[in-house]
């Protein structure tokens, strides 16, 4: 057993864990964050996907030992508080979970894509989430809401004013 500092969701944890225990385990069952699921445990399914220093990453493949201090994970509760995050409205709005499960790890895998790309087309969007497994074959809403989400984000950039613009000296 080791100690070790996660920066998770913007807080510190001290947790004391062997160092091949998977971060997936530390989250759920040291540090209490059940919202990340264990699926397959293999790399294979991406329902324990998390993002580490804003990457998306499969936590059951990552010993605790890898962490480094200063890095930071953001797990699906860290979102946002009220589980009103952009991505997650849509998800409300197009009904996309079944029966859940999948569901935290297509939202984190989601939310990485439209960071990187936020136009994304179909193409890119079966690309990106091809990671991500779901049993119920919620596939098609998903990319529906990940469109819906990507419109949402585009609007609320422009609907964000510019910083103002530096006052020119009158040359009257
Ligand atoms: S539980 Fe990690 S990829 Fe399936
Ligand atoms: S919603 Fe059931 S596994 Fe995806």
């Amino acid at each position: 057993m080791k100690p070790y500092t996660l920066m998770i969701n913007g807080k510190a944890y001290s947790v004391t864990a062997d160092p091949t225990m998977p971060l997936l385990w530390v989250i759920r069952d040291v540090v209490g964050l059940k919202g990340t699921k264990f699926g397959c445990g293999m790399g294979l399914c991406g329902a324990c996907t998390v993002h580490l220093d804003g990457q998306p990453i499969r936590s059951c493949q990552i010993p605790i030992d890898l962490i480094k201090r200063n890095q930071t994970i953001m797990t699906i509760e860290g979102l946002s508080k009220a589980g009103d995050h952009i991505v997650q409205k849509a998800w409300v709005e197009h009904q996309v979970p079944q029966c859940g499960y999948c569901q935290s790890g297509q939202i984190m895998s989601a939310v990485a894509l439209l960071k990187a790309n936020p136009s994304p087309t179909d193409a890119d969007i079966d690309a990106a989430m091809g990671g991500n497994i779901c049993r119920c074959g919620t596939y098609v809403r998903i990319r529906q809401a990940i469109h819906s989400a990507a419109s949402a984000m585009r609007q609320a950039k422009k609907a964000t004013p510019s910083s103002p613009a530096k006052k020119q000296p009158s040359v009257r």
